[in-house]
């Protein structure tokens, strides 16, 4: 696509804010996008697709809002004009999804001139990534990593001036970027970034060399963020980083995640309040005081525990024990009674051998959790772990993958069968994705329950009767 002989003035005054400088290239793509539609007479479109975590899919709601405010529609995958990948790699199939669908979208850029395809995220940081699609994706245009995100619209502006593609990885930053465009997927929830990057190094994981040292947004911005998402309707958020219980420590004024909370708290129309991640070892006692009093905290804690072994735990670099992590389970249900507890489990670290497995089952069966994640483990280049001798056969961790399985799910069809027959607040989310004649709201343990119900619901708080457990959701039916 030739945009070279477009007549867009760059030479203005740009201004040395870098969100003013954002708007300011906001408004030159939109002129760019404009001359471009006008041309070909019709409007351009985009599909932003997310792989991986939370994190991500709030990226993506960034990268949707500047999209939209530069003049791009949105639309399916199949049809849009540009398709931008936010990529994954916290294991290694993640990859391989991205390099399977980038190879499907060649043959669509040559059928329409006017495509444009973008990679960020993630994977983007690693440089044998980018290495390969050099030299054999090239026909990507706009490649960035996770800590220029805010930069897009600077980027697009650079793609169509120069006629050629564009790759600006940072290695790392200390920018935090406010005020920038976002589109909500959701009208009446929203997630929040309060931390960005990771300073826990666990030995198996990529995270902190890809998202880079752990920085906290100051809690002004925070507050003022959700203040202004209530007044927008958005009546549930959740509170995103990788570890949400260190947030706050290195501020120039410290703030705990616990203050933090309690702040939110105040937050009239703010009903419901979710957090991801905690980890066990920064859990501390005066958030376990704040969720046992708050009214608005969700009864649900994700806990990633990872394995039951504490030789394992330590080579993971972790810095707990199974014993202090079932301690501090105990404490918490104790504080919180009815509270949801789930996890995220990897099997097959190097060296984890059949007794180190059965620890994890025994935790498993101690803690019963609502739901846990399991993972194969997946040998991350560049971590710790990668080097460990013992790698352990693929057959005997697809065996221990599946018997873990089997005890997850069987404690998790119990433990969801024991709110059958009581009324709870469901916050509705959609219409049933099987039954039109349904609506699908989430409970504050994170359960769903389908019932009947119309379009009407969707962003409210209502009343409904747990009429059935169906193992890992409810049918019910709303109640007074
Ligand atoms: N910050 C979060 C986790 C982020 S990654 C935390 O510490 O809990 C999400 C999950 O992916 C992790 O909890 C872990 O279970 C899994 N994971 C990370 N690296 C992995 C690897 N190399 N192989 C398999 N699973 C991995
Ligand atoms: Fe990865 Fe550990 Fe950081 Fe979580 S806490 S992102 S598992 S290094
Ligand atoms: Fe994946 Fe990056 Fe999240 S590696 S899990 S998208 S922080």
């Amino acid at each position: 696509m030739d945009t070279t002989n477009l007549d867009i003035n760059l030479s203005d005054n740009i201004p040395e804010d870098e969100t003013g400088r954002q708007y300011y290239y906001i408004e030159k793509a939109r002129l760019y996008v404009q001359e471009l539609s006008q041309r070909i007479g019709r409007p351009l479109t985009f599909c932003v697709t997310t792989f991986g975590c939370q994190m991500n899919a709030r990226d993506s709601e960034k990268l949707r809002g500047i999209l939209k405010e530069i003049g791009y529609l949105e639309a399916e995958e199949e049809t849009a004009d540009f398709v931008i990948y936010n990529t994954c790699t916290v294991r290694e199939n993640a990859n391989t999804r991205v390099y399977g669908r980038l190879g499907q979208l060649k043959p669509r850029k040559k059928q329409n001139p006017y495509m444009m395809i973008g990679l960020c995220g993630c994977m983007m940081q690693e440089p044998e990534v980018i290495e390969k699609l050099k030299k054999s994706y090239s026909f990507v245009d706009i490649i960035f990593g996770t800590h220029n995100i805010f930069k897009f619209a600077e980027l697009i502006v650079q793609r169509f001036s120069s006629g050629k593609p564009v790759i600006d990885i940072w290695e790392g930053t200390d920018a935090i970027v406010e005020d920038l465009p976002n589109q909500r997927k959701y009208s009446f929830k929203s997630g929040i970034n309060i931390m960005f990057g990771c300073n826990n190094f666990c030995s198996y994981c990529i995270v902190p060399y890809v998202r880079g040292r752990e920085r906290s947004r100051e809690p002004q911005a925070i507050l003022r963020e959700i203040r202004r998402l209530a007044d927008d309707g958005v009546v549930e958020i959740m509170l995103l980083g990788q570890n949400v219980n260190s947030y706050g420590k290195t501020l120039d004024h410290p703030v705990t995640f616990a203050e933090l909370l309690t702040e939110i708290e105040k937050i009239d129309k703010i009903k419901r309040i979710r957090f991801m991640t905690s980890h066990p070892k920064d859990l501390s006692d005066e958030l376990i005081e704040v969720m046992s009093r708050s009214t608005k905290i969700c009864r649900h804690l994700h806990l990633p525990v990872q394995s039951g072994s504490s030789r394992i735990l330590q080579k993971m670099n972790r810095r707990y024990t199974k014993e202090q992590y079932l301690e501090l389970t105990e404490k918490i249900r104790k504080a919180v009674p009815g509270i949801s507890l789930t996890t995220d489990i990897i099997v097959g670290f190097p060296g984890e051998t059949e007794e180190d497995f059965q620890e994890t089952l025994d935790l498993v069966r101690k803690v019963r959790y609502d739901s846990a994640f399991t993972f194969i483990y997946s040998r991350r280049t560049g971590t710790p772990a990668a080097n460990m001798e013992d790698q352990v056969p693929e057959d005997v961790v697809k065996n221990r993958f599946q018997r873990l399985l089997k005890e997850v799910q069987d404690i998790a069809s119990e433990v969801c069968a024991v709110h059958e027959g009581t009324t709870q607040e469901a916050l509705v989310e959609s219409l049933s994705e099987h039954d039109p004649s349904m609506v699908t709201g989430r409970l504050s343990n994170n359960l769903l329950v389908h019932f009947p119900g119309g379009e009407e619901l969707i962003g409210k708080l209502v009343p409904v009767y747990l009429k059935e457990c169906k193992g890992f959701y409810y049918l019910g039916e709303l109640a007074g």
